[in-house]
């Protein structure tokens, strides 16, 4: 009979690990939830007694505050947290390989590899071992290997590969009401006794009909695929939205025509500034190397693609800023409304704002920034990846970060808006205006504002996909 799962160990204490296991502890009172991190500070603050969170999310600290203490905890000690465990969730990072092999390209796998290794040093014991992380197609294999070559005596390892799709900003509903769970095992009675273990954990809230029992490397690829096609999506309508602004057809009422049919469907068409987060990017050039290296040189460029329309988009709306304001932003002030990548989060990684800053620098514009969630550190951290052989004494003299939208947009030129931030459809603009320079222009590079009203108050007004 499958095991039944009673304690849970998760390694990784991040966006997902955090989210992810803090919904199971909720869920499932009946088990123990131990979630692990290397990093002090990230767990120090899970365990604040005033619930300073490591992360921003909607709904999030509800959850903490219900169950850490009763069957939630977070700790540094991995090595408790893998002896314990009957079933040890891997939810570390796979940031995209900086150097050597398929730099730029492949996924990471050191950190995964390091906690593999781990509990199998650890390990007194059998354990069901689950792939959270988003990694190639077929590292299970590696880490059965790893597991079965330094397991002890009487340990048997059981992989499964349980990727997650929650989106930032959204996780908790995502966690609730999932529109799938995707679990992954091998097709032997054991595997798919696993399967049934993870499966009875999933189904103390989410119906049965929603969770999908495939094989490992299905599952694997298949997380890889989700984030491609969403991604390609995006770089789709964004690639229509260049054809509008020079049509003078409209991109919000063509997303809204051809969402009708409901072969495409209405969701995730939203024209913008580009996408960012730790992921697409991420995903999609792990699948190029994965097309390189089966020598399917015409899939990888396909996906590819995907990619640099991205990257085109973000110029190309920097490129219409600086077109619009008379072809020149030197010792102009252009202020920034919203720092993260999409809204209701804090996270800032790959997002198109730091694209734009530095690209506004490199003009020698005067920037102002405000977004409601980012630390003011993560910004100046970004801002200096970014632009590495500026030195930091110029970017602070260039760029000002501010405490409220009001104050960002005081003296400016333009402002730009970066993150869908709802507060910024709420700002009083006739204040605003007020208190700019004239001509003063707003940039919106997410739809969010209405043109018309602003156009009313006096504003010049460009929007993606509108001529
Ligand atoms: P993250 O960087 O926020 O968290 C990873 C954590 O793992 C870090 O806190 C790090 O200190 C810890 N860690 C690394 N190695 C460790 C080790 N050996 N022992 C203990 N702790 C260790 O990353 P994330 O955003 O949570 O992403 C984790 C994985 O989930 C990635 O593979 C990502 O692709 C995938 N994913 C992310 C999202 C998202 O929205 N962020 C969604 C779905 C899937
Ligand atoms: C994405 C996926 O949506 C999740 O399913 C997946 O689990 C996750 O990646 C992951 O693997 O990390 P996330 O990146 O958190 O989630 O957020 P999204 O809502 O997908 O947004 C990504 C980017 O695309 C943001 O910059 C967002 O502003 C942009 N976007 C999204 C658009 O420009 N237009 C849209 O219509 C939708």
């Amino acid at each position: 009979a499958p095991v039944k799962v009673t304690k849970i160990c998760c390694i990784g204490a991040g966006y997902v690990g955090g989210p992810t296991c803090a919904v199971i502890a909720l869920k499932c009172p009946h088990i123990t939830v131990t979630i692990v991190d290397l990093n002090q500070a990230r767990v120090d603050a899970w365990n604040s007694p005033d619930f300073k969170l490591p992360i921003y999310e909607p709904g999030l600290e509800e959850v903490v505050r219900e169950a850490r203490g009763r069957n939630l905890f977070f700790s540094t000690d991995v090595d408790k947290g893998i002896l314990e465990a009957d079933l040890i969730f891997v939810s570390v990072n796979t940031p995209t390989k900086k150097s050597g092999v398929g730099a730029g390209f492949a996924a990471d796998l050191n950190y995964v590899e390091l906690a593999t290794r781990r509990i199998a040093q650890v390990a007194t014991s059998s354990k069901i071992v689950v792939e959270k992380s988003t990694v190639p197609c077929r590292t299970a294999e590696s880490m059965r290997t790893i597991l079965e070559a330094n397991s002890k005596p009487n340990c048997h390892f059981d992989i499964l590969s349980n990727p997650e799709f929650l989106a930032e900003g959204t996780a908790i509903t995502d966690l609730f009401a999932p529109d799938r769970v995707l679990i992954g095992s091998l097709q032997t009675p054991e595997g798919i006794s696993a399967c049934a273990s993870l499966t009875e954990v999933y189904a103390n809230w989410v119906p049965k009909d929603r969770i999908l029992n495939v094989g490992l490397w299905s599952s694997e690829l298949s997380k890889l695929a989700a984030n491609a096609m969403l991604a390609q999506r995006i770089s789709s309508i964004n690639a229509l939205s260049a054809i509008c602004e020079a049509t003078g057809a409209n991109i919000d009422e063509v997303a809204h025509a051809i969402g009708y049919d409901t072969r495409i469907g209405p969701k995730f068409l939203k024209a913008s500034v580009g996408f960012g987060g730790s992921c697409f990017q991420k995903d999609i050039l792990n699948l190029v190397y994965l097309s390189e290296s089966l020598h399917l040189p015409e899939v990888a460029a396909y996906w590819r693609q995907v990619v640099e329309m991205n990257e085109h988009q973000k110029r190309r709306f920097s490129k219409r800023v600086v077109d619009t304001m008379f072809n020149t932003i030197t010792g102009k002030r252009i202020a920034v409304l919203g720092f993260a990548f999409k809204a209701d989060t804090g996270d800032t990684r790959e997002s198109a704002a730091i694209t734009l800053i530095r690209d506004f620098q490199s003009e020698k514009a005067y920037v102002n920034v405000y977004d409601p969630q980012v630390v003011e550190e993560q910004i100046w951290t970004d801002l200096a990846e970014a632009s590495p052989l500026v030195p930091e004494e110029q970017i602070k003299k260039q760029v000002r970060i501010c405490k409220s939208a009001m104050e960002a947009c005081k003296d400016a030129e333009a402002v730009v808006i970066a993150t869908e931030w709802k507060e910024f459809n709420e700002i009083n603009w006739e204040e605003v205006y007020q208190s700019m320079n004239k001509p003063a222009f707003v940039f919106d590079g997410r739809l969010l504002v209405d043109a018309e009203k602003l156009r009313n108050i006096g504003f010049k007004v460009v929007t993606i996909g509108r001529p």
